[in-house]
């Protein structure tokens, strides 16, 4: 790979006289760890001619999928209309661009608003789906974040006060009397009113968290602690950035058992086995 003009094949014009059509690929680069890319991840980094990330956000071994001839741009610097001449150049000369985004791009991933341009544009685009930091910080601490009859939801989302306003209702103390498990990203550098907020929506101050700075990167930090400690606990760290949290009764819990894997549940490639059958109606009848 080298920093400079591309030198990818790709060009408007082929020998039969038809245009080649740019493309911009937004790849969700994971969490950080290159082997946690999809495959189809590392494939669209090394189809690019132009590849984009973000070095604040995104680990460089990501980089090691690129082409030795691609021109490998550096965005932690650049505003959105920074990003836009490559996109330009991407119509104008029949380039693929691989646009890197951290965990999954759906997720607070500027992604629409590129992704819109590239359309406005006519780029052909796709999205690669990344494994998100969420995911990995559940997958590092050996936890399920869905546990029956303890926390069936899931809430992403990411504390108000921050430099973009949130939507009314959308406030951590509001998703908090779920009671459910919640993922907080972008929120450690305000640790304080995260945990005020978690209480003042209900959690009690030993409901469990896990806070996680940089998961599966060689820096990685992974802290447990209950949510009376939280604030504490992230300033221990001194972490502000690149953390993220989780919190609710599934961090500890083991629940009960669920339905979908007893031998008494049937769907359409397995059979219930009868005794566990009636032991399993038995149970739903009584509770
Ligand atoms: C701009 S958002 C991008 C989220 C990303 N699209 C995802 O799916 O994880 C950046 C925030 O995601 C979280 N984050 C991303 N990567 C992380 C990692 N490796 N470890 C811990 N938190 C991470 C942090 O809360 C960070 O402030």
């Amino acid at each position: 790979m080298s920093i400079g003009p591309a030198t990818g094949s790709a060009s408007i014009g082929s020998a039969t006289g038809s245009a080649t059509m740019g493309r911009v690929l937004f790849v969700g680069a994971g969490p950080g760890a290159a082997d946690l890319l999809t495959f189809r991840a590392a494939k669209a980094i090394a189809d690019a001619d132009v590849v984009i990330w973000a070095a604040s956000l995104v680990h460089p071994d990501v980089l090691v999928h690129a082409r030795d001839d691609a021109e490998i741009v550096d965005s932690a610097q650049l505003p959105m209309e920074g990003v836009l001449p490559y996109y330009e150049r991407a119509v104008a000369e029949g380039l693929t661009i691989a646009r890197i985004h951290s965990g999954d791009p759906a997720l607070w991933g500027a992604l629409q608003e590129q992704l819109d341009r590239c359309v406005e544009m006519g780029l052909d685009t796709e999205v690669i789906p990344g494994v998100s930091s969420f995911s990995a910080v559940a997958a590092a601490v050996g936890r399920e974040l869905t546990i029956p009859e303890v926390a069936q939801s899931v809430v992403l989302t990411r504390l108000g006060g921050g430099k973009t306003p949130m939507p009314p209702g959308e406030e951590v103390r509001e998703f908090a009397r779920h009671g459910t498990t919640m993922a907080l990203f972008l929120s450690a550098a305000r640790s304080g009113q995260l945990q005020d907020e978690l209480v003042e929506g209900g959690y009690p101050e030993d409901t469990p968290c896990v806070v996680a700075y940089q998961c599966s990167w060689p820096d990685e930090l992974i802290v447990r602690c209950s949510l009376g400690e939280l604030s504490a606990t992230v300033k221990a760290h001194k972490l502000w950035k690149h953390t993220l949290v989780l919190v609710g009764p599934a961090l500890a819990a083991g629940g009960t058992r669920s339905h979908l894997y007893h031998p008494g549940h049937f769907h359409g490639f397995r059979r219930a086995e009868p005794s566990a059958r009636r032991s399993l109606r038995e149970a739903r009848r009584s509770s």
